[in-house]
């Protein structure tokens, strides 16, 4: 079996682990502002999309490299199986098997994101929801676990971490709140004048053609198109307004 204990090892170990974290929570903070669209012409939502993307892949490199170090090293006997299966690690079960959970959910949110393409949005949207929930467990298992816990360099990482996603997370759901007022504005607005109402009264209008009643096979006039045909003043949907809004 490949194992091995050197000061090196175990300085790589500790190091990986830190950067892990500190990439992790960059990728959950970045996944927070992309999934807001705090767009701005100099930051636009394909940019922030691409850096979440590339942060989070240098995320799982580091915590590769950490799992592997942790695993081949013979100065804490954590064990292959623990890299997957959470609390078998001889080594502080706890604490490993919180770093294990932690992998299992990010595997989850890897592989989803490789596999895009072959399931719906929604289900996507739902496995992704699992990467909030690697953070949490990470920073447990790196405040548990790590010779650094007790440092104060260590907790004041620890302590910018959990601001930063703290932080992110109140913005959202501020964010979130505004615009489901904004949503709701907007709705009372267009309520007065109801979409549907206004288009089928400027259709018979511009074309003269009635409405058919519910049941009635008459088929409706088409509306004149080309040069000839009349400005269609339409009245802008809730959505609209809200993209609108939004913008
Ligand atoms: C999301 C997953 C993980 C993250 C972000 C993470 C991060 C960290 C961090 C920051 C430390 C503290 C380093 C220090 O202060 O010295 C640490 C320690 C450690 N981690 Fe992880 N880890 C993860 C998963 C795992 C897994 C799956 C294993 C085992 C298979 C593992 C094994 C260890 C060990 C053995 C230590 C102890 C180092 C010590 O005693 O100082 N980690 N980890």
């Amino acid at each position: 079996m490949l194992a091995s204990h050197s000061t090196t090892i175990w300085y790589a170990m500790r190091a990986t682990g830190i950067v892990a974290l500190v990439l992790l929570t960059g990728t959950v903070v970045l996944g927070i502002l992309t999934a807001g669209r705090v767009g701005s012409p100099s930051w636009p939502a394909f940019a922030q999309a691409d850096l979440h993307k590339r942060v989070s892949l240098l995320a799982m490199a580091f915590l590769a490299l950490h799992v592997l170090t942790a695993v081949v090293d013979t100065y804490v006997h954590v064990g292959w199986a623990s890299v997957l299966v959470p609390f078998v690690s001889p080594y502080r079960p706890l604490w490993t098997g919180l770093g294990t959970v932690g992998v299992d959910l990010l595997a989850a949110v890897a592989i989803s994101s490789a596999l895009r393409q072959r399931m719906s949005a929604r289900t996507w949207r739902a496995i992704h929801w699992l990467a909030y929930g690697s953070w949490p467990v990470a920073m447990a298992h790196s405040l548990g676990m790590g010779t650094d816990a007790s440092r104060l360099w260590m907790d004041a990482l620890a302590a910018a971490c959990t601001l930063a996603v703290g932080g992110a997370l109140a913005w959202r759901v501020h964010d979130h709140r505004e615009a489901s007022a904004r949503a709701a504005r907007a709705g009372a607005t267009t309520r007065a004048v109801p979409v549907h109402r206004a288009d089928r009264s400027a259709a018979r209008l511009s074309t003269g053609a009635s409405t058919p009643r519910p049941g009635s096979t008459r088929p409706v006039s088409p509306a004149p198109t080309g040069a000839g045909a009349p400005v269609e003043h339409r009245t802008a949907s809730p959505t609209r307004l809200l993209e609108k809004d939004r913008t």
